[in-house]
């Protein structure tokens, strides 16, 4: 489970640390900064994909994804006696993305590139993967800066300085897992790929999870929903069947799933009062999108952590107490990060013991959050 994630210098985030519980809900109003979060973490997950430095350059490089306001924002700049500007940089353009779980952390500082082909790339400075919570020279067992990479030696506890020169673009977490002294780090890496969001669960009328699939052995529910009928077929034969129906009654009293069609086929949704079973293509958005999310939280191979990012978009209001429990139900076997501006669903969340509720407010063009939990955050020096 992650404890703690911090974020330096990214869009509207100019410094946050969170201290993260089974179940997270952050909520604030439109440009509070909540998509900027989420993106933060995925940003996190791509490092173990490799795809860090060309995620950011798809959002136009540091020039666009790097905290736009000045480094520091003064108290007569608060108090209207200065306008807010820069002053000379006291350190240097960072953006610095970290987290820890209960027994390892990490974090990357990306920086401004320095001549090279792709002025839209950033460029990794440094990484650190340590032991426990907090960073400490003590406690690091990987660490890079620049081009050199050094991992501490299993048997000894020594470092040991690798000899490949590695590339500004390339992340040690997919290039220096060597089975040696990198099993920390291979392990990390796997971990962190395994995280799954949930953003962009499509529910139009061309959405491809109202079409007829292939219907496959899938424990993953697919991020734009496309294998709905085989993800529910899956939960159904290897899952908790039972609990599914549950989910389903629970949101819609007295109906009942089925998969018509055979090898190829789609969800049915058999509902009180009428003859016959609606197939996909006939449901509304708001019923399609609470089986796509009743699948994606019921999966069979939860991960990590999962993220869903509005996920009551188009449901009925009905729908967000149930869906509030099927959130509270899934954070028991895996951590939960819900990104909303519902009310009725925050609060609807707020009930459970082993939650956090982020509420995020804009000041100075800065994302702000009313409760800091993670004051013993520190980042790798550079
Ligand atoms: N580089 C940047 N520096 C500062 N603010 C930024 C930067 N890029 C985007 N923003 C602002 O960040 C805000 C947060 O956007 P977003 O995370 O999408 O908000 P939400 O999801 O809460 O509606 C927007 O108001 C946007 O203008
Ligand atoms: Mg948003």
């Amino acid at each position: 489970m992650l404890t703690q994630l911090a974020i330096s210098g990214y869009r509207s985030i100019r410094a946050l640390t969170l201290g993260l519980r089974a179940l997270n809900v952050v909520t604030g109003a439109n440009g509070s900064g909540k998509s900027s979060l989420y993106r933060a973490l995925r940003l996190l997950s791509e490092t173990a994909q490799g795809r860090l430095v060309g995620s950011l350059a798809q959002e136009g490089g540091l020039s666009s994804a790097l905290w736009a306001g000045p480094e520091q924002i003064s108290r007569s700049m608060r108090a209207g006696e200065h306008p807010v500007q820069g002053t000379r940089r006291a350190g240097v353009v960072s953006l610095k993305l970290g987290f820890s779980t209960d027994d390892f952390g990490y974090a990357v500082d990306l920086g401004l590139p320095v001549g090279g082909p792709f002025p839209l790339d950033p460029e990794i400075k440094v990484e650190a993967m340590w032991a426990g919570q907090t960073v400490r020279p003590a406690n690091m067992f990987a660490e890079r800066r620049g081009p050199a990479v050094r991992l501490r030696r299993h048997a000894t506890g020594e470092w040991r300085r690798l000899s490949t020169q590695l590339p500004p673009f390339d992340s040690m977490v997919t290039h220096c897992a060597d089975p040696e002294d990198g099993l920390e780090l291979l392990r990390m890496r796997d971990r962190m790929r395994n995280w799954r969001f949930y953003d962009s669960l499509r529910t139009d009328r061309e959405a491809p999870a109202r079409r007829p699939q292939v219907v496959t052995y899938t424990p993953v529910l697919a991020s734009d929903g496309g294998d709905l009928a085989a993800a529910l077929a899956t939960i159904r034969a290897i899952g908790d069947r039972q609990a599914l129906a549950e989910a389903v009654d629970d949101a819609f009293p007295g109906a009942t799933l089925g998969i018509g069609g055979g090898d190829y086929g789609s969800v049915e949704m058999r509902q009180t009062g009428l003859l016959r079973p609606m197939s996909a293509a006939e449901l509304s958005d708001g019923t399609l999108r609470y089986l796509l999310l009743i699948a994606a939280l019921m999966s069979p191979r939860l991960p990590e952590i999962m993220v869903l990012n509005e996920p009551e978009a188009s449901l009925h209001p009905q729908l967000l107490a149930p869906l509030a429990r099927l959130l509270a139900k899934a954070a028991g076997q895996c951590q939960i990060v819900v990104v909303s501006h519902s009310e009725p669903l925050v609060e609807a969340l707020r009930q459970g013991d082993d939650g956090a509720t982020f509420r995020f407010e804009k000041e100075f063009g800065e994302t702000k959050v009313d409760q800091d939990g993670g004051s013993s955050w520190s980042w790798p020096s550079r």
